[in-house]
């Protein structure tokens, strides 16, 4: 937990137990700081990645596109450095599970995720898209197949899709990267769907991620941010839950949980 950050109130905890019980189609949005919790560094902000090197270059993919083997021989070299190593050993803090148990219950519906860690599937969630893919798997640019790393032979580099001989990358998509079609449309038929967003450890300065909640907004819905300093976002939000997620979310899923069984016996 940051240094004096005040604890968010039981009132505040109920509001926003009531705003999410009171919505129709509650989705949530994360980002890298649900990890932090998790031993994963964020990339804005105290501690953050790009705070400490500097954005990447907004062109990676291009990068990638004009020397794939290059690319796949930086890939193999990077495995252990700073933004992989925490990956390995990362496992979901409780505030992943506070979402998996929100959606078991029935109340959230969809989970937007900018995370690569795989962190919210190890916490059992189900419905979620990964709009920025996924560091565990390999993607085909050409029939977009996803295969685990394991299975991907590095014989010959770039390695050749499986099923199509097609150029096979990280299914993380890169700076310049398009965002695959079928995630894309996926996030935007439940964000179309929501009337309230969780947002849960995102800074909201990426798009198209970011938009999908300010969509929501702009159509009379509602925002809750769970985010330990302000954000991109904070002042359209409808309440800020100012702290760590994992101290948060699970608060709140229970309060969630404890009022919706008041109700429903
Ligand atoms: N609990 C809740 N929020 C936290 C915590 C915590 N313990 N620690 C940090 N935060 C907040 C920070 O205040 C910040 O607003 O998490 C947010 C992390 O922001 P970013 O590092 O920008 O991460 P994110 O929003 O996921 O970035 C989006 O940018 O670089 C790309 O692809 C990358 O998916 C990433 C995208």
């Amino acid at each position: 937990m940051a240094k004096n950050v005040e604890r968010v109130t039981d009132e505040q905890i109920t509001r926003a137990a009531e705003m999410v019980l009171a919505a129709r189609y509650p989705i949530a949005l994360t980002g890298a700081g649900m990890s932090v919790e998790s031993g994963i560094p964020p990339f804005r902000g105290p501690g953050g990645l790009w705070t400490k090197y500097g954005e990447p270059p907004m062109n990676g993919y291009q990068i990638f596109l004009a020397d794939p083997k290059k690319g796949w021989e930086e890939r193999i070299k990077r495995q252990d450095d700073e933004l992989f190593a925490p990956l390995k050993g990362a496992r979901p803090n409780p505030g992943h599970y506070a979402f998996a148990e929100l959606e078991r219950i029935g109340v959230l519906r969809f989970l937007i995720t900018q995370n690569v860690d795989d962190l919210h599937r190890q916490a059992g969630h189900k419905a979620l898209a990964e709009i920025h893919g996924n560091w565990k798997l390999i993607r085909c640019l050409q029939c977009g197949a996803r295969f685990q790393s394991g299975e991907i032979s590095l014989e010959v580099l770039p390695p050749p899709c499986p099923q199509c001989k097609g150029l096979l990358k990280a299914d993380t998509v890169a700076f310049g990267e398009p965002i695959p079609p079928a995630v894309l449309r996926e996030c935007a038929e439940h964000s179309a769907r929501s009337d309230l967003v969780i947002l849960g450890g995102t800074s909201a300065t990426v798009y198209p991620a970011a938009g999908f909640a300010i969509e929501v907004k702009e159509r009379g819905g509602r925002l809750i941010e769970v985010n330990l300093y302000e954000s991109e976002i904070t002042r359209i939000c409808d309440l800020s839950l100012r702290g760590g997620a994992a101290d948060v979310l699970p608060r709140l899923s229970q309060k969630i949980a404890g009022l919706r069984r008041a109700r429903l016996s």
